[in-house]
């Protein structure tokens, strides 16, 4: 695949208003008009280059949503203040009540439970299937069915989604295919695979430092405009604006994406091969036992890696929670929800971030009590890493048996 998202957000150039190497933070709320006709026509969305009023948008926002256009590969993108302010007006601009949507029933706890409690309020009601089987999915299509919704590396069983084979679902029955990329930004570049529009909760991997909360939805300008329509839209009317302050620090994060994402692979990669070889229950997309090794493969822009997310079953929760603890002492990483940071973060999802899900839900789709999900950090030094994990697992008990020689 020849797309090349890294150099997409190089190739940005940006000036200062005083020829700065960083484009100034526009630090207004609102914005003067020099003729009340011009007032007018930014009111109706005719005003190119003109600004109304920060909930709509504002220069910071534009440039933080330009370079993640870029980087996605489409026309335009929209920055919103967190993850769930950007998924949430998606689905409410695209449904309106008596509508359907197809969703992934392993996707993020916050989506699931507004799918799953919220929008029923609102009429729009939900079919939660195996997204990898591609038949299940087009059997609970209905003629009411607007959205087909995924996440490409799946919270937190990491399931990948087929996207081109979703994608030709979607241009059959005329639905949208939305797809939530936040667990693999760079590796994998779901519109130029076939989906229609892109969502990043920021606060993860892009911004990378674990200090805010953000969100992007990337796709058409028509459909940005939508979101964006003073009358009508969900965005500017729900009004989950980010701050630019946020969106100036976040795009000055994302300039070092890709380095990030190389070494978080790179860690998790080692990391999930070791576990594996003494004896645990691991699942990383970079495994060949993974069961879409070869579909990720396929789709991902190689250099990147499979991503710094992998899961290990430690066979129950007081395992799972002792070990978490005993890390953390050690100082291999924090106990924590969220991903993408520096450090490693780990958390068992059942008892955290996945607690939206009811338990027998989530024993159907695989998510057991021993589960622990890692987001890799960038250690410099992954096989230190790795040898006072196992010392942290044998105290535990946690392995079967002391295979010192792995
Ligand atoms: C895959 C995924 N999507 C969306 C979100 C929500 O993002 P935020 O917390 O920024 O609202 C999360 C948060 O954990 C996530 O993991």
């Amino acid at each position: 695949m020849s797309f090349k998202p890294a150099n997409n957000i190089q190739d940005l150039q940006y000036f200062g208003e005083f020829g700065g190497v960083n484009p100034s933070i526009s630090d207004s709320s609102t914005y003067t008009f020099l003729s009340a006709k011009t007032m007018f026509d930014t009111f109706e969305g005719n005003a190119d280059g003109c600004y109304l009023y920060s909930r709509h948008t504002s220069p910071s926002n534009l440039y933080l949503g330009e370079a993640l256009a870029a980087m996605e590969g489409t026309e335009t993108a929209n920055v919103a203040a967190s993850g769930m302010g950007a998924i949430t007006p998606v689905l409410l601009q695209l449904c309106e009540a008596g509508d359907h949507i197809v969703s992934s029933r392993t996707i993020y706890g916050g989506t699931y439970a507004f799918l799953k409690n919220f929008a029923p309020r609102l009429n729009i009601e939900t079919s939660f299937v195996d997204i990898t089987k591609l038949d299940v999915v087009e059997a609970a299509i209905t003629e009411n069915t607007k959205v087909l919704y995924c996440e490409s590396v799946s919270n937190p069983l990491l399931e990948v989604a087929d996207i081109e084979g979703l994608s030709a679902i979607a241009k059959r029955h005329g639905l949208k295919l939305v797809v939530d990329n936040t667990f693999s930004p760079l590796s994998i570049s779901p519109v130029i695979l076939g989906a229609d529009i892109v969502i990043h909760s920021l606060t993860k991997f892009i911004n990378g430092s674990s200090d805010t909360v953000g969100g992007v939805v990337c796709g058409t300008q028509e459909f940005i405009d939508d979101l964006r329509n003073v009358n009508e839209g969900a965005s500017m009317l729900l009004g989950s604006t980010m701050d630019s302050f946020r969106s100036a620090s976040i795009l000055k994060n994302l300039r070092t994406l890709h380095i990030r994402i190389k070494q978080h692979s790179t860690n998790a990669q080692y990391l999930a091969e070791k576990f594996e070889a003494i004896g645990l229950k691991t699942v990383y997309p970079g495994l060949p036992s993974h069961p879409s090794h070869s579909l990720f493969k396929e789709m991902m822009n190689e250099q990147y890696g499979f991503g710094g997310m992998l899961t290990i079953d430690v066979g129950s929760l007081d395992k799972a929670n002792a070990l978490m603890e005993l890390m953390q002492h050690e100082n291999l990483g924090y106990l924590a929800v969220s991903l993408g940071f520096y450090k490693t973060l780990f958390s068992a999802p059942g008892s955290s971030t996945s607690s939206e899900i009811p338990l027998e839900e989530q024993e159907a789709m695989g998510l057991s009590d021993g589960l622990i999900r890692f987001s890799i950090g960038l250690d410099a030094d992954i096989e230190r890493t790795f040898r006072m994990m196992r010392r942290c697992m044998n105290k535990l008990n946690i392995l079967q048996e002391d295979l010192e020689t792995v």
